[in-house]
């Protein structure tokens, strides 16, 4: 039986001692929430101190990084690789957030390759997607949203599946001034989101895991949740306290 996602991407938040309290927290948090499977995206500063401090716990939270270079090693100042995540241990990187596409130049086609990367080196790629409001008004969200996906998953097979994961996360409705969607739209996006991925591997495209985010938070997380083609949500804001994020899960 899989079970359903919950995480947290931190974007540029939490100093390290910040950091650590959370993790300890969370992680003993989660014992009682057996139903889900936990996970959180602190800034790469933080990964192998976290990385220690999860083993020590013999914790199941899983641990991913915010984004990565594609390429192994190279004359890239700045970035990190995935030979670099890999070696600390990670189960997962995300890839795409529409913050890296809006102000770091990150398009399809480099999120593809860094998903290929990802794949190369054992890391879980969790391929964020979204559309823009313009897109929505002019109704053209699902041929926006179809290539992403294709472009992002080119060269990804289906015997590769179960070990990717998409986010759907309309840019409209992430962060502090977000509109969190309609719960009918997320659900028509997600059903949408899943025949692409059926026409691209078939049945098999049933068993890719389909995350909501932007602004889930304890009124909205159990409408999500409870969608046929939603399999996890992942939060920002409202995951980033211990308590915040334990009445999120208790609620769902
Ligand atoms: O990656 C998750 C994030 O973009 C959602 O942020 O604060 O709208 O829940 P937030």
């Amino acid at each position: 039986m899989k079970k359903f996602l919950l995480g947290t991407n931190w974007k540029m938040n939490k100093t390290l001692a910040e950091a650590t309290d959370y993790t300890l927290a969370v992680s003993e948090i989660i014992t009682k929430y057996p139903q889900f499977e936990f996970f959180i995206i602190p800034p790469h500063t933080h990964l192998w101190k976290l990385r220690e401090l999860l083993d020590l716990n013999k914790s199941t939270l899983k641990l991913g990084a915010q984004n990565m270079h594609y390429e192994d090693a190279g004359q890239f100042t700045g970035e990190i690789s995935p030979v670099m995540l890999a070696e600390i241990g990670l189960d997962l990187v995300e890839l795409g957030h529409c913050e890296r596409r809006q102000y770091f130049n990150e398009t399809d086609e480099t999120v593809n390759l860094k998903a290929l990367a990802a794949l190369k080196h054992q890391l879980l790629p969790l391929i964020c997607i979204g559309e823009k409001m313009s897109d929505r008004n002019y109704g053209i969200s699902r041929e926006m949203l179809a290539k992403q996906l294709k472009v992002a998953l080119k060269d990804i097979s289906a015997d590769q599946i179960g070990t990717f994961w998409i986010a759907y996360e309309p840019i409209w409705a992430i962060g502090v001034n977000g509109i969190p969607a309609e719960t009918p739209y997320v659900n028509e996006i997600h059903d949408f989101l899943r025949s692409v991925l059926l026409s691209l591997y078939g049945p098999a495209g049933n068993d890719v895991p389909l995350l909501y985010g932007g602004s889930v938070n304890i009124n909205n997380a159990s409408e999500y949740a409870q969608l046929d083609n939603v399999d996890g949500l992942f939060i920002g804001r409202s995951a980033w306290e211990p308590d915040l994020f334990e009445a999120l899960m208790a609620s769902v």
